[in-house]
């Protein structure tokens, strides 16, 4: 396979999980043909959240070839395009094993439940035998959460009859002792002027309450035992995950402003060629 690949392009035909296959030489003849080659464009500077009038398509044509003279390149064809650059499955992983450190029969809320990395975390709760709570923006989000992914409870923050109680179940006054919070991203926030603050932080002092914030690359030396725990549950049905997919890259821009607007359930992909 190396000799092959430092004289002939290659073209990546599929999306890759796990150990690429090798491609077919009809395939690599089609290599030099043109095609056309669609963009989004950032047309604006953009402070705060992103419009879809922020952006812009373009098309142009490009020829499907490597510079010559170049060795060990390829090229490869993308068919699916992620809104964002993370990792929800590692995040998941990471978050809720080697920063809260879980035991079984803890009690474990899940925030942003239906989203890509909230879907695993309380899966990988769940399969430990903690008791689950997630919440999310709409009925049907907190509806997925237990019919589909077997939360113990379910509520929509945006639409609870009593959110004070609701929200007394799941804020700092109420949580347990030496209690763990791991905080992977707070989307509400990103794009504020002004954050807004975290109330009745002191009673982390009393109840001895870590928080601590992480990112999904930090644990990336972990991707191995995380892939070696997750695949037999997902080829065995017992982590399901539910994917947002957008059809075309002209889809691109609302996909994107999507994702700020609670409009995606699940991981946001978008097909940019079906084969
Ligand atoms: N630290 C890391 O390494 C790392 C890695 C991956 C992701 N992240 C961050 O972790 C968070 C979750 O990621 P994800 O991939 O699960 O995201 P996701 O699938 O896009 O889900 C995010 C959820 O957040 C809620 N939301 C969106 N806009 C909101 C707003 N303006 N105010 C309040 N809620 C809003 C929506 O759920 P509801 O409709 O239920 O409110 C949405 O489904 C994001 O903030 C992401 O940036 C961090």
């Amino acid at each position: 396979m190396a000799e092959e690949v430092s004289n002939k392009p290659v073209l990546l035909k599929n999306y890759v999980t796990g150990y690429p296959k090798e491609i077919t030489g009809t395939e690599q003849r089609t290599m030099a043909e043109e095609v056309s080659n669609k963009q989004v464009l950032l047309k604006n500077y953009v402070t705060g959240y992103p419009k879809e009038s922020d952006m812009e398509i373009i098309a142009s044509s490009m020829k499907l070839k490597i510079p010559e003279g170049t060795q060990d390149e390829v090229l490869f064809k993308n068919l699916y395009l992620s809104c964002d650059p993370c990792m929800p499955g590692m995040t998941a992983y990471a978050g809720f094993y080697e920063v809260c450190s879980p035991k079984k029969g803890e009690y474990v809320y899940v925030s942003a439940a239906s989203g890509a990395v909230g879907q695993i975390v309380g899966q990988l709760a769940k399969l430990l035998g903690c008791y689950v709570v997630g919440s999310a923006g709409s009925k049907d989000k907190a509806d997925l959460l237990k019919n589909k992914f077997g939360f113990d409870e379910a509520f929509n923050y945006k639409e609870e009859p009593d959110l004070d109680a609701a929200l007394k179940k799941v804020r700092m006054l109420n949580m347990r002792i030496r209690g763990r919070i791991a905080v992977c991203g707070m989307i509400s926030q990103y794009n504020l002027d002004k954050p807004e603050g975290v109330h009745n932080l002191t009673s982390i002092i009393g109840k001895r309450v870590r928080m601590e914030g992480f990112l999904a690359g930090d644990f990336y030396h972990l991707y191995p035992k995380f892939l070696e725990m997750v695949i037999p549950y997902i080829k065995q049905g017992k982590i399901e995950y539910v994917e947002d997919v957008a059809e075309g890259l002209e889809n691109g821009p609302t996909s994107l402003v999507g994702l700020f607007t609670d409009r995606n359930v699940g991981k946001q992909l978008v097909v940019v060629a079906r084969e």
